[in-house]
C-alpha cells in the first residue's frame, strides 16, 4: 500500500473513493464544493441531506457516484467545529476514511482534509500515521486469516503534494509501533526473555545499533539482586538488554528509555488470582515493547540524539526456587528491599535498571512500564500517569503528548507516602498500602536514581484495548511509541 502527498485539486481527482473532511459550519455545499457536487450530479449534497450529515467528529457517510463519473463513490468525514481542529481529530478521520474505503471495496482512496494550524508536515504525517496504524492487523494466531478481497493499493492525500518526508516519517513511527503492538499482543510462550533480546539483536543489526546483552552471571557481578530475585523462579534466562542509537556527528543531547519487560507476570507466589486478569499479563512487557518499537522508529529516522533503550527482561514465575514474600534483596546501588509482595515485581526489575541507566551520565531518562492496576483504576484505560520532579521534561512529554494525541496526566510524587513503605528490617518494602498505591510505586522507583533528570510513565492502562478505537485495532495499541519518539526528536 503506497501514501503519496499530491496536488490534484478535487474536482479534478480519479479514483475509487473520495474523502471530504466537513467541519461542523461547512457542510453547506458552496463555492468549491458546490463546483464538486455539480460535477457529481448533486451526490454529494443528497447524500448530506439524506443522512442529515452535520459534521460531527466521528460522524461519516458514504455513496455510490452515478455510472460515467471519474470517481466511483464519494464519502464525507466530520471534522467537528473548524477552531477545535487537532491533529488526533485527522487521525480518528483517517481511521474512519481508512475502514470505510475497505469496506467498500476500494483500491485507491483520496482524502481532502483540512490542513492543521498552517503545518502541512504534521498533517501529512498525522494522516499518514493514522492510515499505517489503522490497516496493521494481526492475523499471526490465526489459522484462517481472510486475506483476501480487494486490498486498498493507494492512498492520496490531496493537497499535501511536497510531503514526502513528513509521510517517511510517519511510516517510520509506524513501522516502530506496530513492532511494538505485535510483541504485546503476542503471548508469554512465544515471546520470552531471550526472544526480546533477540529482537534487539536483530534491530541492531539492521540498522548497525550497538547492543550489549547482560547474561545472568554479568547481572550478579553487577548486583543486581533486585531484578535476579524476580527472575529466580523462571526456566528461562533473563535478559539485560541495552541497545545503544549514536548519531554520526556530536549528540545534541544523550536520553535513555527504560522499559519494564516482564513477558509474564503471575504474580509469583502472591500469586494472581482468577478474575484479576492473570491471562493478560502477557502485556505485562509492554514497557519493553515499546522500548523496543522506539528503538526501530529511531534508528530509521537518525537524528542526531544519542538514545539508549534499556530493559532488564524476565519472567515473574512460581516454582521451588521462587524468591518468598518476606525475602530480602539487595539492589545494585546496596539498597536492601523487603519483598512484602512478589507480586510488585516490575518496580524490583526496574530498581537495577535504573541504577545501571543513573551511572551512564546521560541528560535525561524516562521509563515506561506497565506497573500498577491503582494506575488504571486512576485515570482509566486510556491515559498514562506521569511522574516528574523536573519541570522541563514534564514540558517536553506533555509536548510530545500534545502531538502524538497519547495521553498522559501529571501525577504527584507525595514524599509523605513514602512512610507507607518503611520496612522494620530493611531499607524499603516493596508495597505500601493500597491507597496511592501508583504514587508509592513511583517513589519506589525514585530511591534507584541519584543523579539524572528522569520521569516514571505508568502505561498499564492504554497499552491494550479490547475494543476498536479510532487508528487502534483491538488489541495491543503500541502505546506510546509516537510520544517517545516525539520526545527523542523534540528540544
Ligand atoms: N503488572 C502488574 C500491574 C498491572 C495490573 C498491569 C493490571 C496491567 C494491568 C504489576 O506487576 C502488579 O502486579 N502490580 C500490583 C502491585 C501491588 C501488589 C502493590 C497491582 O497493581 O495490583
Ligand atoms: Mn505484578
Ligand atoms: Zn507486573
Amino acid at each position: 500500500m503506497e501514501v503519496r502527498g499530491i496536488d490534484t485539486p478535487r474536482l479534478e481527482w480519479s479514483g475509487d473513493c473520495l474523502v471530504v473532511g466537513l467541519f461542523e459550519e461547512a457542510v453547506e455545499i458552496t463555492g468549491e464544493l458546490g463546483e464538486l457536487d455539480q460535477k457529481l450530479s448533486g451526490t454529494l449534497a443528497e447524500l448530506i441531506a439524506e443522512v442529515d450529515f452535520k459534521g460531527k467528529e466521528g460522524s461519516s457517510a458514504v455513496t455510490r457516484v452515478g455510472s460515467g463519473s471519474p470517481i466511483r463513490k464519494v464519502a464525507v468525514v466530520g471534522l467537528g467545529k473548524a477552531d477545535a481542529l487537532k491533529l488526533e481529530t485527522l487521525r480518528r478521520a483517517t481511521a474512519a476514511a481508512v475502514r470505510m474505503g475497505k469496506k467498500e471495496k476500494c483500491k485507491t482512496l483520496g482524502l481532502s482534509f483540512p490542513v492543521w494550524q498552517e503545518n502541512a508536515a504534521l498533517t501529512a504525517q498525522a494522516i499518514t500515521e493514522a492510515i499505517e496504524l489503522t490497516l496493521h492487523q494481526d492475523h499471526r494466531f490465526k489459522s484462517d486469516a481472510d486475506e483476501n478481497g480487494n486490498k486498498l493499493e493507494q492512498i492520496e492525500l490531496l493537497g499535501m503534494a511536497g510531503q514526502d518526508e513528513a509521510i517517511a516519517l510517519a511510516r517510520s513511527i509506524g513501522l516502530g509501533v506496530i513492532l511494538a503492538r505485535e510483541l504485546v499482543a503476542a503471548p508469554a510462550n512465544i515471546v520470552t526473555p531471550p526472544v526480546m533480546a533477540e529482537t534487539a539483536e536483530a534491530i541492531a543489526r539492521e540498522f548497525g545499533l550497538e547492543l550489549e546483552i547482560l547474561e545472568q552471571a554479568d547481572c550478579e557481578k553487577l548486583g543486581m539482586g533486585a531484578f535476579l530475585g524476580v527472575a529466580k523462579a523462571s526456566e528461562l534466562p533473563p535478559k539485560f538488554i541495552h541497545l545503544t542509537y549514536r548519531p554520526a556527528g556530536t549528540p545534541r543531547k544523550r536520553v535513555a528509555i527504560v522499559g519494564k519487560g516482564l513477558t509474564f507476570d503471575s504474580g509469583g507466589l502472591n500469586i494472581k488470582p482468577t478474575g484479576s486478569g492473570i491471562e493478560m499479563m502477557k502485556t505485562d512487557m509492554g514497557g519493553a515493547a515499546a522500548t523496543l518499537g522506539a528503538a526501530k522508529a529511531i534508528a530509521l529516522i537518525k537524528p542526531d540524539v544519542e538514545v539508549h533503550f534499556i530493559s532488564a527482561v524476565t519472567e515473574n514465575m512460581i516454582s521451588g526456587r521462587a524468591m518468598h514474600p518476606g525475602d530480602i534483596l539487595t539492589a545494585s546501588n546496596g539498597k536492601t528491599i523487603e519483598v512484602n509482595n512478589t507480586d510488585a515485581e516490575g518496580r524490583l526489575t526496574l530498581a537495577d535498571a535504573l541504577v545501571y541507566t543513573d551511572k551512564l551520565g546521560l541528560d535525561a531518562i524516562v521509563d515506561l512500564a506497565t506497573l500498577t492496576g491503582a494506575c488504571v483504576i486512576a485515570l482509566g484505560d486510556h491515559i498514562a500517569g506521569m511522574w516528574t520532579e523536573n519541570e522541563a521534561i514534564a514540558q517536553q512529554i506533555a509536548q510530545a503528548s500534545e502531538l502524538s494525541g497519547e495521553k498522559f496526566w501529571r501525577m504527584p510524587m507525595e514524599e509523605k507516602y513514602f512512610e507507607g513503605m518503611k520496612s522494620v528490617v530493611a531499607d524499603m518494602k516493596n508495597t505500601g498500602p493500597r491507597p496511592g498505591g501508583a504514587i508509592t510505586a513511583a517513589l519506589f522507583l525514585k530511591q534507584f536514581v541519584k543523579d539524572t533528570p528522569w520521569a516514571h510513565l505508568d502505561v498499564a492502562g492504554p497499552v491494550w484495548t479490547d475494543k476498536e478505537s479510532g487508528y487502534n485495532n483491538a488489541g495491543a495499541t503500541g502505546f506510546p511509541v509516537r510520544t517517545l519518539v516525539n520526545w527523542v526528536l523534540g528540544d
